[in-house]
């Protein structure tokens, strides 16, 4: 059966959520879901803006159809190309044959490779930046916004109701609860660290991208903001605004400390439980602390653009890095985050080298220093091992 939600006057939510998927873009565990979000428009002509996900297609098209009502389906905007938003593109121009497909170029080729159905020229719009669609009381305009997430991706404004419909950008991870405002969930505290998590994660390595589509909408009045994942933002749009600034400029959201640590046995663990309580006892404040063989990495590089300084401590694995924390750098050396303040614990029973191999890679993060000389550790924590945990916990405090 149908669910929809009704956006504005004239503008419908018909998106679905999928609360069963384990991993979204078989990477990224989603323990509270993901909506796929598109929205459709009933002005002169109607118009239909991305598609969704295959796992919630009927939930989709029955949307599609309450919503119409038996009017006809004119045109279907196209942003994004990924397949949780494309999917259904096919299934929609078989059901609507004679709708128009606005896209630009890029994602007209991308058309053609993931579908094999085929559209007279005169059932394509292809759009150019700044190009505009009339459709009745409505004007769209399209803002080409590349790499934020994929090359072909554009946005478009509706310049009549100040709306952004933004594609991925100022999206989050979690199903949306019957409400679909952000101003109607405490977003703060249930949503923003896994809006941080999917930005961070999933456009977080094109800050540069993102700062260029930033540059462009804040040439925009936008009263609206719907997102192809999470919820729509009507109000306090700065807030969010401005957490998309920090996020993609690798600005620290807070001045403390995060510690991930790779132990097997307990003595690299304890290492990293001392040091956290030697800056607490600082006075440092939202001491986070991961084991990354617990914890999987998103949640870790989503706290990696939060803090401002981060201690790595891993034990050594096969004459290298322990896997999980090998993983997790690499991971956040992808996410290109920049701008921070490292140290290093290592360990190893016989021939400690993991710190050597994580400066390695940590020195290619731009802007980023190391605070004072590793610390190595031979199994387990000894006194001059004590020491110079609250040596660096001074050195730490001492550059925040
Ligand atoms: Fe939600 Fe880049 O797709």
């Amino acid at each position: 059966m149908y669910n929809t939600k009704k956006i504005t006057e004239d503008l419908y939510w018909v998106g679905a959520n999928d609360r069963r998927l384990a991993l979204f873009e078989s990477v990224y565990p989603v323990p509270a879901g993901i909506s796929y979000n598109s929205y459709l428009l009933l002005d002169e002509k109607t118009v239909l803006l991305d598609t969704v996900d295959k796992s919630v297609n009927h939930q989709f098209m029955e949307n599609i159809e309450h919503v119409l009502d038996d009017r006809k389906l004119d045109y279907l905007v196209i942003n994004h190309m990924e397949p949780d938003h494309c999917a259904e593109i096919a299934a929609i121009v078989k059901k609507y044959p004679e709708i128009k497909i606005v896209c630009n170029s890029k994602i007209q080729t991308m058309i053609g490779q993931f579908f094999n159905f085929e559209l007279p020229e005169s059932q394509w719009q292809i759009v150019k930046e700044g190009d505009s669609l009339s459709t009745g009381r409505h004007n769209l305009t399209f803002v080409f916004a590349p790499m934020v997430h994929w090359p072909e991706v554009m946005v478009t404004y509706d310049t009549t109701d100040k709306i952004l419909f933004s594609a991925d950008a100022f999206g989050s991870f979690g199903a949306v609860d019957g409400n679909i405002f952000a101003d109607e969930v405490d977003f703060d505290l249930r949503y923003m660290d896994e809006a941080r998590r999917y930005y961070t994660n999933i456009v977080g390595k094109y800050g540069m991208q993102v700062q260029a589509l930033l540059k462009k909408a804040s040439n925009l009045e936008i009263k609206m903001i719907c997102p192809l994942h999470g919820y729509v933002w009507r109000k306090d749009l700065d807030k969010f605004i401005d957490k998309y600034q920090k996020w993609s400029t690798y600005t620290p959201e807070i001045n403390s400390v995060l510690i991930a640590y790779a132990s097997v046995y307990g003595g690299t663990q304890n290492s990293a439980e001392i040091l956290a309580t030697k800056l607490a006892e600082l006075g440092v404040k939202d001491i986070k602390m991961y084991d990354v063989s617990t914890i999987h990495p998103s949640y870790i590089v989503a706290d990696a653009f939060k803090y401002s300084h981060i201690v790595f401590a891993s034990t050594t694995y096969n004459m290298g890095i322990f896997v999980n924390m090998e993983t997790l750098l690499h991971d956040i050396t992808a996410h290109n985050l920049q701008n921070r303040k490292v140290a290093l614990i290592e360990n190893g029973s016989w021939s400690p080298f993991s710190g050597k191999l994580m400066t390695d890679i940590i020195t290619g993060w731009k802007n980023t220093e190391f605070i004072s000389e590793k610390i190595q550790l031979k199994s387990t924590v000894k006194k001059d091992n004590i020491e110079e945990l609250d040596k660096l916990a001074k050195a730490i405090v001492e550059t925040m």
